[in-house]
């Protein structure tokens, strides 16, 4: 599909969409009623940032964006050359230098009255408006408590969790539950009562000096593989297995990991404060995290001028 012309730097200033082949303004960009992605959570998506002025590690979100679509089993209309241009256009027209950069794949509107989704035309969307912070600066410094939901995530057998998706009644219910107990955000677990991961983030938990994370059931997280990395680069002692729920009530640390803000320190399980707040591994990873970006292997500077 072809892909119109470059839209105006900040063209549409503080946001813009490319819905159904066009740049448009954020308040413009619908989708149709009877879209399956609507319908069926029949879609899928990954987010990327930029930050500062450059996109950060934008072709493994490309990688993993373009491996959830083969395993749903839709087309994008566009080739990844296309699909980057129209994500740097999207920054270019809102005219931002820190943005969330969302894409999404859905199967589209199959003809009347047709039950099969192969005969839908897959639908291409995205949007760039300004960076969202899982939790703000002000929250992050006075301490963020997580409520830790006896909730269990969609079995992985069920929904592949590796394909970024839309499937979040649980995460969406354990939420509910942490505003109505005063938390600040939620996590839910496993059937085995593993921690597994939050509306928006992977969870890591400090013991003894070892960071730990869950090695299923998860989305494989860019930020997560970051943190992964960058504890391989300092030294930092690492296992990724099976989080159970009465050991990471014991944690010394605790963080989220999310391209919504890098790496989150925890300072409370529902209102208990850990041992260590901000703990001196998170603050390491954080402040490495951010440094990884002014790192050019993993920067992709947005072309402003078209
Ligand atoms: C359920 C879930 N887990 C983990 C993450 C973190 O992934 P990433 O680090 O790629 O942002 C997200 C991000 O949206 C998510 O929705």
């Amino acid at each position: 599909m072809p892909i119109p012309a470059t839209p105006a730097p900040g063209q549409f200033e503080g946001g813009c969409a490319f819905a159904d082949g066009a740049y448009v303004p954020l308040s413009e960009a619908k989708i149709s009623l009877f879209d399956w992605g609507f319908t069926r959570s029949d879609v899928t998506y990954d987010v990327v940032s930029t930050w500062q002025g450059a996109f950060f590690r934008l072709d493994d979100h490309l990688d993993r964006f373009f491996v959830s679509l083969e395993k749903m089993r839709l087309t994008l209309p566009y080739s990844r050359a296309e699909l980057r241009d129209i994500l740097h256009g999207c920054v270019r027209a809102g005219g931002l230098q820190d943005a969330y950069v969302a894409m999404i794949c859905t199967r589209g509107v199959p003809p009347k009255g047709a039950r099969d989704p192969r005969m839908a035309q897959n639908r291409f969307y995205a949007y760039a408006v300004p960076y969202v912070w899982i939790a703000s600066r002000d929250k992050q410094l006075q301490g963020i408590d997580l409520h830790v939901s006896q909730r269990i995530r969609i079995a992985p057998e069920s929904v592949d969790p590796t394909v970024k998706n839309y499937h979040w009644m649980d995460l969406v219910q354990s939420l509910l539950d942490a505003y109505d107990q005063g938390r600040d955000t939620s996590c839910v677990v496993d059937a085995q009562g593993n921690i597994m991961e939050g509306p928006g983030f992977n969870v890591f938990m400090v013991k003894n000096g070892v960071v730990h994370t869950a090695n299923r059931g998860v989305l494989e997280g860019i930020s997560r593989r970051t943190v992964i990395e960058l504890c391989e680069r300092l030294g930092i002692p690492l296992e990724i297995a099976p989080i159970p729920l009465a050991e990471f009530r014991q944690a010394d640390e605790v963080f989220l990991s999310s391209t919504g803000g890098g790496v989150l320190p925890i300072a409370k399980l529902d209102g208990q404060p850990l041992a260590h707040f901000p703990g001196p591994i998170t603050g390491r990873l954080s402040d490495a995290y951010w440094s990884l970006h002014d790192e050019a292997a993993y920067r992709d500077p947005v072309n402003y001028s078209g």
